[in-house]
């Protein structure tokens, strides 16, 4: 993708699902981008191999916001064994892709989620 972001970055940016402290939570995970000082926090509700719940907190930028608000979507309800099989990859992938020089971004969600799951 060229220099800008494109619909579903956008809708998650400006309308982020799933922001905020998981109260029930027994999986959490801080993840930091040393290049760029921003920040993820996953919390994950995991029950009988399933994700049942997912939210985050997150100070980064556009695509890193978008990035965690589609991954707690994404990960609602679905089975552990398959969200240890996302990368940061296919994740830029569902979002439409994401500018050149951004995709280092979707990494923060692919750590946290595996700090998640280890
Ligand atoms: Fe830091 Fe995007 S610039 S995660």
């Amino acid at each position: 993708m060229a220099g800008r972001y494109g619909p579903v970055v956008m809708d998650h940016f400006l309308n982020p699902r799933r922001v905020g402290e998981l109260e029930n939570a027994n999986a959490r995970f801080r993840a930091e981008n040393q290049a760029c000082g921003d920040t993820l926090e996953l919390h994950l509700r995991i029950e009988d191999g399933k994700i049942a719940d997912a939210r985050f907190r997150a100070l980064g930028c556009t695509a890193a916001i978008a990035a965690s608000s589609f991954l707690t979507e994404w990960l609602a309800g679905r089975e552990v064994e398959e969200a240890k099989l996302l990368t940061n990859d296919r994740l830029a992938e569902m979002l439409g892709g994401l500018p050149a020089g951004k995709t280092h971004c979707s990494v923060l969600a692919e750590e946290a989620l595996a700090g998640c799951l280890a």
